[in-house]
């Protein structure tokens, strides 16, 4: 049988593992780095849990015959698709990137484009009254600013809370609407929003809201990735393993 391997955990690594499952020639085996507790488990088979660094991934491979991978993890998933690259290249196996694109500002927007959470913190000197869409993970760099009242939105409660001198905490969980995120950067007079540029659709009302109302966004560029074949949906990922003649029909 062959095997298709998706390194996943967001949105476009379940929609693959689902479309894939209509293969009934092809091993489909989505991995997740087990993050979340109880994580919802994609179409197929999956796995849980790191591979033990490059040479894990290169075993990996060679143990299960897998004939191609899909690098379908998050665009700010710092390690994991250097490590594909590299046990994909020791293994001889076919690796694709599949990545949501990258938002760009348009007319209208006010964005600071920095490459660290440090730069961002930076760029807050003057702000008042900030909204951080960053999830709960990384938000130490911005402590020491004493001036600016934090609205921190995230999915699960920061623990422990980092010591903010002025902040709240905001439990939410996208996707999120343009009338509910304007209604929010009004009602809490926000003149910042932090957030990192994920790309997709689920979270993006919150930046045509700053558009609208003229509020600044300080945006963290993508991480550095390296050089890989990358499509921007499941379908062109389809394409790709049709072209390798892994699946026997045209998607
Ligand atoms: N970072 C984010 O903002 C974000 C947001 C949403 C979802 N995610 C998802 O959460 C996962 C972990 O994110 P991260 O930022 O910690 O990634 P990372 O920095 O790229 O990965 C750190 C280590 O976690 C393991 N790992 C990562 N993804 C894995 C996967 N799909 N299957 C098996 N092991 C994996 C690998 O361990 P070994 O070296 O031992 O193999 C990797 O070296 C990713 O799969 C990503 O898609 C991340």
């Amino acid at each position: 049988m062959l095997t298709v391997l998706i390194l996943g955990g967001t949105t476009e690594g379940y929609e693959l593992a689902q479309k894939l499952a209509a293969f009934p020639d092809l091993r489909t085996i989505s991995s997740l780095a087990g993050r979340t507790s109880a994580p919802r488990l994609p179409a197929g088979e999956s796995r849980i849990g790191g591979f033990g660094g490059i040479d894990g991934l290169t075993a990996y491979l060679q143990e299960n015959l897998v004939q191609a991978v899909i690098d379908a993890t998050h665009p700010f998933a710092r390690r994991m698709g250097w490590n594909a690259s590299a046990a994909c290249a020791a293994a001889q196996v076919p690796l694709l990137r599949l990545e949501r694109p990258a938002w760009r500002p348009g007319p209208g927007d006010v964005w600071q484009q920095v490459q660290s959470w440090e730069l961002a913190a930076q760029a807050l000197r003057t702000a008042l009254r900030v909204l951080m869409s960053i999830g709960r993970q990384e938000l130490a760099a911005f402590t020491a600013l004493t001036e600016p009242f934090f609205l921190i939105r995230a999915v699960d409660p920061p623990d422990p809370m980092p010591p903010f001198a002025k902040a709240q905490i905001l439990l939410a969980r996208g996707p999120f609407n343009l009338e509910d995120e304007r209604r929010l950067l009004i009602d809490n007079r926000i003149d910042a929003i932090v957030c990192k540029n994920s790309g997709g659709t689920a979270t993006d009302a919150k930046l045509a809201a700053a558009r609208e109302l003229g509020v600044r966004v300080i945006m963290l560029d993508r991480p550095p990735r390296p050089q890989c074949r990358t499509v921007a949906d499941t379908k062109a990922a389809l394409d790709w393993l049709y072209d390798l003649g892994l699946i026997s029909q045209g998607p």
